[in-house]
């Protein structure tokens, strides 16, 4: 008696059969990175130090020396796994910000807590509401999920808080809301968050969670900066994440964080791979996290260097977004394509954005004070050939 579910064909070969997964993973463009360094010099024959790169909203410092020493200090150790809790990591996190490190998820990256969001609420048809032109991701993990996109037009190129609360039905479970947003770089600020939470939770409780995506938070102003981790304690529905990768320039490291009350980082942690951070990751965050100095001074570079690019902007009359991150989006126009393989030529990367729906648009990270100068001066002449 055949024993296998494999059907077979007459000389007795198991069949060939389509190769399935469902639908809704094969409808999934898959994301496309900013190009990196090394496959750049490939192409074009260059030579990778000279490569000037301006893509994926990095942290032009590279890694604080803090981080650098802890990571050394634990290597002896590497050949164990890393905490599953992250104790240390949490503790200190839960010091920062004030709320209990029964509070707190970590993530291999924001983008992890992102899909565990995703993971741990949703099913097939369940509704995901974002503005357009918001990060990426939010598709990705919506479609991942089979669950249906409900997409709000974006107000000024950023999100509308007022249709996006309307466009709730009574089938979404998920609210996704990038402050500051990326690639726009626009801000909502805090009292119009909080009135947004208040409104959800009055009006749907608990069926609808909202992620509020603070990726860049460290980059606003001081006086623009809020209490989000406060919210989390009146918000039974509101998950919180952060990263390491932009002010704090881990971004290679992968390590993030959610905060959210104990019945949502519970549902997190059920989907949450045991090792989802690894061990020099979590050291180097506690490192970085002390490191009042290097956060400083990503700001001030990050403010320095926004400035010149959105003076250069100007210069050249091209619109751009003023911007809340560590990056300006700029309307280069139709010739956005040629334009940025023209910078690519001349070994700069920035990011073309036609997948985000801005078709005549770059986005452009802010780097360091020469990096950004090169930018410039490449442009100004590629506009001007
Ligand atoms: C708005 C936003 N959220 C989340 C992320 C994820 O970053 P990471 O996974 O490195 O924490 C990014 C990265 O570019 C981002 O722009």
């Amino acid at each position: 008696m055949n024993q296998t579910n494999h059907r077979t064909s007459p000389i007795g070969q198991p069949e060939q059969q389509p190769f399935r997964a469902p639908s809704y993973i094969e409808a999934i463009a898959p994301y496309q990175a900013g190009k990196p360094i090394s496959e750049l010099a490939r192409e074009f024959g260059l030579d990778p130090d000279s490569i000037i790169k301006l893509a994926s909203n990095e942290n032009p410092l590279g890694i604080p020396d803090s981080a650098r020493q802890a990571m050394a200090d634990i290597l002896d150790g590497l050949g164990r796994y890393p905490d599953p809790n992250g104790f240390e990591l949490k503790a200190a996190l839960a010091a920062r910000y004030r709320v209990p490190s029964a509070w707190i998820t970590l993530g291999n990256g924001s983008n992890d807590l992102l899909e565990l969001a995703s993971m741990a609420l949703l099913g097939p048809g369940d509704g995901v509401v974002y503005s357009q032109y918001a990060f990426t991701v939010y598709h990705l993990a919506t479609q991942a999920r089979g669950a249906r996109h409900i997409v709000v037009p974006a107000h000024e190129y950023g999100h509308d808080l007022d249709a996006m609360f309307q466009a709730i039905d009574t089938d979404t479970r998920l609210v996704f809301i990038a402050n500051p947003n990326n690639p726009t770089g626009t801000f909502l600020p805090a009292d119009r968050i909080e009135a947004f939470l208040d409104r959800v939770q009055r009006t749907h409780g608990e069926r609808v969670t909202v992620v509020l995506d603070e990726a860049y938070n460290e980059y606003l102003d001081p006086d623009l900066r809020f209490d989000s981790a406060s919210w989390v304690g009146q918000f039974a529905n509101l998950i919180v994440t952060r990263t390491f990768s932009k002010a704090y320039g881990l971004a290679g490291l992968r390590v993030g964080f959610a905060l959210a009350q104990p019945r949502l980082t519970d549902l997190l942690n059920r989907v949450r791979q045991p090792f989802n951070v690894n061990s020099l990751a979590q050291a180097a965050a506690i490192a970085a996290l002390a490191d009042a100095d290097y956060l400083q001074q990503s700001y001030e570079l990050n403010q320095e260097g926004k400035a010149l690019l959105e003076q250069a902007f100007t210069q050249l009359q091209l619109p751009y977004v003023p911007s809340y991150g560590n990056f300006v989006m700029v309307q280069v126009g139709e010739d956005a394509p040629r334009i940025n393989t023209e910078l690519l030529q001349r070994g700069i990367i920035v990011r073309p954005i036609a997948g985000d729906g801005l078709p005549e648009w770059l986005r452009i990270t802010v780097g360091l004070p020469h990096e950004n100068q090169a930018f410039i001066d490449a442009l100004t002449s590629i506009l001007s050939s």
